[in-house]
């Protein structure tokens, strides 16, 4: 079992621990006086760990219930929150009970918001079971929905009382979400760990996951404590993300994937910075040898006027420039901004 506490205005620990599934009752007892535990979850984790978390919620004295909604970016929608609200109250939920976030990144954004939200704010606690929620979204108390007009528009900072990580919960994960979820993990070798990124590269990460989960963690933890509200050191974290989300954007959500995406804006803006003469010759390539090797692209078709124009209009980009995340090198990042009217040239290097 691995700890690692995290100091935010809510102070919680996050726990990494094979099986922890089956006592997450009693890890809960431990942060909560509830009553009352409703477990959120999608259509395909509920099935398999439904029960699990179910049984061991209900012998450490918790009355549960349960929200399960179609699996899916898609059911990440105002609607499907409101249904959510409706649960709560037809199952007598106090500002002193609690929800239990069981699966990806989509059930603990949304799970997160709902606790936020409902009755002003009430506990919730994150079981992550995809390696992206493990090693990104599960920590940092960010939550939220999308909206017709785009990703993770409305939102709250609200954290939890704990997040338990049990590693065993990959062995269900499809090779396409695990590969997704490895574009972030790669993102922390870059930004802030020299070591995590030649422990990719030397190692076969799936067969070390759990120590690659403690130092992807730590690494957020690190990133959160400093800057909670994301006024500063967070946008690290963005690395890869403005060309990765125009990507995303451009092929409408579909076709190429989160993870994916980040992979190829990370190889980008590396190619860019090396021209710049910012970042060491020869690191692009070798993000890109790393990406590949955990079944990654590094490219991509959407002409590169397109993917700058759509950068724009990034809910992160404010005025006339963009803080572009670069790397000095490997494990060591920095913002640097670059004026709109410049990003075409700063990206095509000319
Ligand atoms: N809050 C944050 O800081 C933050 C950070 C990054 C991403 N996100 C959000 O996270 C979401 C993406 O997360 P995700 O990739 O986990 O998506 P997801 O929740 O949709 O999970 C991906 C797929 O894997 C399935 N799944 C999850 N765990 C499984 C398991 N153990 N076995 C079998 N199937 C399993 C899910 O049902 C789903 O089909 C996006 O909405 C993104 O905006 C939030
Ligand atoms: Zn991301």
């Amino acid at each position: 079992m691995k700890t690692l506490h995290i100091a935010t205005g809510k102070p919680y620990d996050i726990i990494i621990e094979r099986g922890i599934i089956d006592q997450c009752g009693t890890y809960l007892r431990g942060v909560s006086k509830a009553k009352k535990a409703m477990i959120i979850s999608d259509s395909n984790v509920f099935p398999i760990y439904g029960g699990r978390a179910e049984a061991s919620l209900k012998q450490a004295g918790f009355e549960t219930s349960q929200f399960v909604f179609t699996a899916g970016e898609e059911s990440k929608r105002l609607e499907t929150i409101a249904q959510m609200y409706t649960a709560l109250i037809e199952n007598g939920f106090t500002r002193s009970d609690i929800i239990v976030a069981l699966g990806g990144g989509v059930v603990g954004d949304m799970s997160g918001f709902a606790a936020a939200t409902y009755l002003r704010g009430i506990d919730f606690v994150q079981i992550p079971t995809s390696l992206l929620a493990q090693v990104d979204s599960s920590v940092g108390g960010k939550t939220g929905v999308d909206i017709p007009q785009g990703k993770n528009l409305v939102g709250a900072f609200w954290q939890p009382n704990t997040v338990l990580i049990d590693p065993d919960t990959l062995n269900t994960l499809t090779p396409h979400f695990f590969a997704d979820g490895m574009g972030e993990v790669v993102k922390y070798g870059c930004i802030k760990s020299e070591k995590l990124f030649e422990t990719l590269e030397k190692e076969n990460a799936p067969e070390i996951i759990d120590d690659i989960i403690y130092q992807c963690v730590e690494i957020k933890r690190d990133v959160v404590q400093k800057d909670e509200r994301d006024h500063g050191e967070r946008a690290l974290l963005n690395f890869g993300h403005t060309l990765g989300h125009a990507i995303e954007k451009e092929h409408n959500f579909k076709g190429v994937s989160h993870g994916e995406a980040v992979a190829i804006g990370m190889v980008m803006i590396t190619k860019a910075s090396e021209k710049a003469g910012i970042t060491p010759a020869g690191t692009a390539d070798r993000i890109a040898q790393l990406c590949k090797k955990y079944n990654l692209p590094t490219c991509d078709t959407t002409p590169i006027e397109k993917i700058v124009k759509s950068s724009f209009s990034d809910k992160k980009s404010s005025g006339d420039s963009i803080g572009l995340v670069v790397l000095d090198k490997i494990g060591e990042s920095k913002i640097y901004p670059v004026k709109k009217t410049d990003m075409l040239g700063f990206v095509t290097g000319k």
